[in-house]
């Protein structure tokens, strides 16, 4: 009896879980600006070393790369599911309707981010000449993609 209600309890529990998940839009935009919450914390870093604000330090400087050159690694297409633009969910996202409607375009905005987090990883350590003459790419690639895909305003 206590198996047959348990049992149940889990057939329901995965019935009612697993559209929720699949359709958790909300969710998946979270998880995306979080992202980028992470990768803002990272280049921030080495933007404020390049110019000066924060002290150099290769290991410091090293790990944030790399964790950006990680990041842009990650798959993320499940962050960005059909109907999560500025124009389905006005007021919690900025992202731009055009990413869908020219995809996909915007993964050559996301391969320089790519390209360049993957040349801090291999440089930013080595002294902060090497920072510097490497850091226009990633901001470059920020502002390249937000200009294109990402709204002023929620
Ligand atoms: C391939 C496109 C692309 C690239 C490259 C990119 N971004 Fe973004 N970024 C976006 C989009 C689209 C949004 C809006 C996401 C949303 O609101 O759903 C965003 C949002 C953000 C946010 C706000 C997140 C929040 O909490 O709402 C920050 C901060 C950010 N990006 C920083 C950066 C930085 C720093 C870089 C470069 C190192 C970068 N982004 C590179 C497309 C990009």
């Amino acid at each position: 009896m206590r198996l047959t209600i348990l049992a149940l309890t889990i057939a329901g529990a995965t019935t009612a879980l697993t559209p929720a998940l699949a359709d958790d839009i909300d969710g998946a935009i979270k998880a995306r600006q979080g992202y980028y919450q992470i990768v803002k914390h990272n280049a921030g870093a080495l933007f404020g070393m390049a110019k000066g604000d924060i002290d150099y330090d290769a290991t410091k400087a090293k790990a944030h790369a790399s964790n950006l050159e990680a990041l842009a690694n990650m798959t993320t297409s499940s962050m960005w599911p059909q109907g999560s633009s500025k124009a389905d969910r006005p007021g919690i996202t900025r992202a731009l309707p055009v990413i869908w409607s020219t995809f996909p375009a915007i993964k050559d905005k996301h391969k320089a981010f790519a390209d360049a987090s993957a040349t801090l990883a291999s440089s930013a350590g080595d002294g902060l000449d090497k920072l510097r003459a490497n850091i226009g790419a990633l901001g470059a690639s920020c502002k390249g993609c937000h200009e294109t895909y990402r709204s002023k305003d929620f």
